[in-house]
């Protein structure tokens, strides 16, 4: 049996976390690949709301394995604290949850190296959420990380301490006050229940239940615009969160990947600096933010808004070989009569649709056509074949210039709010 991939084709928070809870109960296996808990996945049924960072969206679900592969950075802070809100639900997270002992995590001094690093670079600044990914990824690549499974060594501390005394030799060079003590307490507190969970060489598990025809489903974090080779560079994540991430960050062979989900917004959001075309300073701008709660999961900033960019999801549909698209998020245009689909760019005199190189936001200006909103409340559906004809034209239009069939289209954050265009899924 192949694994299938779901991740983000624009800037994150495409609602990745709801769509793989209502795709779980298909799979016997959830895997997160990369990224760490600059994440935010959040999932609501039952009137209950959670927002996951480290651990998979398919946590809430009976009988399910959920894993945590080798190509996420994990801060054990965090994902204890995840871990108890979890638990306090009732949920035996334990008994569900394998974390790969090739994970690296993310030592507190991390933490600091991102402040320090985005407080020095001012204006210029990516706009990390300060979780220490960046460093974390660096030490990964320069080869001095620490994994989970190094907990489990006898020179842990030592370890630790090697890494720790370099990243003090280089906070130096930063004008940057911290405090270390506490956090330095903290984690430690953590690691002691860390180094109790289920830490295996994820590789095999994941290779073993493919053999044995269960059903995986790789969930990615953030999303294609984010990717370190193919986002918006230097304001991205660094990670690869594209569909090669899923094979790094697993240990899938390329040609065992199956159905490849792309998901995306009805417009476009994105959290932190850097480049975006579409987006919108203005009322409108600010109607898409309130009618679609865009806030960040994880740092609670405000999320930028603007219409949805086709030229950008052609490259990410591309990079990624996405099989079917999922649309979210389309009840917030319900408060809009007319829409706005960016079809090209106009750049340097010139109408274009890729994405130029080094993209300044004032370099490039959005070719937009228009289409009638639909104008009313989507998010009591729950049969696709009942939403509003301008809904339909919008999809079958995005269908055709997308060249991919969008296969889920999600009405509201809950679990229900989902509605099937094919009955295979
Ligand atoms: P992720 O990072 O891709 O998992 O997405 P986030 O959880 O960060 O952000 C998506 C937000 O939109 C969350 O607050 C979800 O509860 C919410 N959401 C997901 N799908 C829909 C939808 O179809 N409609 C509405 N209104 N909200 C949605
Ligand atoms: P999910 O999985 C949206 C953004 C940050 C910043 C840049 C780099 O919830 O979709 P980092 O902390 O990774 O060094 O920040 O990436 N970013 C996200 N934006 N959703 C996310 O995750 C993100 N993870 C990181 O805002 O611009
Ligand atoms: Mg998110």
């Amino acid at each position: 049996m192949k694994i299938d991939v779901l991740l983000g084709l624009q800037w994150g928070d495409e609602g990745k976390g709801k769509v793989v809870d209502v795709l779980t109960p298909k799979y016997d296996m959830i895997a997160r690949f990369q990224g760490g808990p600059n994440a935010g996945h959040t999932l609501e049924f039952d009137n209950i709301k959670h927002v996951l960072h480290t651990i998979p969206s398919g946590i809430f679900h009976a009988d399910k394995e959920n894993v945590v592969g080798n190509g996420v950075v994990i801060d054990p802070i965090i994902f204890m604290k995840e871990i108890k809100a979890l638990e306090k639900m009732g949920i035996p997270v334990n008994e569900r949850l394998a974390i790969s002992r090739k994970a690296h995590l993310i030592l507190p001094t991390h933490r600091l190296l991102d402040a320090a690093s985005e407080q020095a670079k001012g204006k210029e600044k990516i706009g990390s959420t300060l979780k220490g990914i960046g460093p974390t990824y660096m030490d990964k690549t320069g080869r001095n990380g620490l994994r989970t499974g190094d907990v489990e060594t006898k020179n842990f501390l030592e370890k630790y301490e090697q890494l720790r005394n370099k990243h003090l030799k280089l906070l130096k060079q930063y004008d940057f006050e911290f405090e270390l003590e506490q956090m330095e307490k903290e984690w430690f507190q953590a690691i002691d229940t860390f180094k109790k969970l289920h830490l295996i060489d994820s590789e095999h598990l994941v290779n073993k239940a493919r053999k044995e025809n269960k059903k995986i489903l790789a969930e990615g974090a953030q999303g294609t615009l984010l990717d370190i080779d193919f986002g918006s560079y230097p304001f991205v994540t660094s990670s690869n969160t594209v569909t090669a991430g899923a094979c790094t960050g697993l240990g899938i062979a390329p040609n065992k990947i199956g159905e490849v989900y792309g998901i995306f917004k009805t417009y476009c959001t994105r959290v932190g600096s850097g480049p975006f075309p579409t987006e919108l300073h203005d009322e409108v701008g600010e109607r898409m933010r309130k009618a679609g709660n865009e806030f960040g999961a994880t740092t609670g900033r405000p999320r930028r808004c603007g219409w949805i960019d086709l030229p950008a999801l052609k490259y990410a549909i591309m990079i990624n070989g996405v099989t079917q698209l999922i649309m979210t998020k389309a009840d917030v245009l319900s408060d809009f009569d007319t829409l706005k689909v960016c079809t090209a760019y106009k750049y340097q005199g010139e109408e274009i649709d890729y994405l130029p190189f080094d993209v300044l936001d004032d370099s490039i200006q959005p070719i937009y056509k228009e289409m009638k909103g639909w104008a009313e409340d989507l998010t009591e559906l729950s049969d696709i074949n009942n939403i509003p004809k301008a809904l339909e034209d919008y999809i079958l239009y995005l269908e055709k210039e997308l060249e991919t069939p969008i296969t889920i289209v999600s009405v509201g954050p809950d679990r229900t709010q989902t509605l099937l265009r094919n009955s295979n899924i």
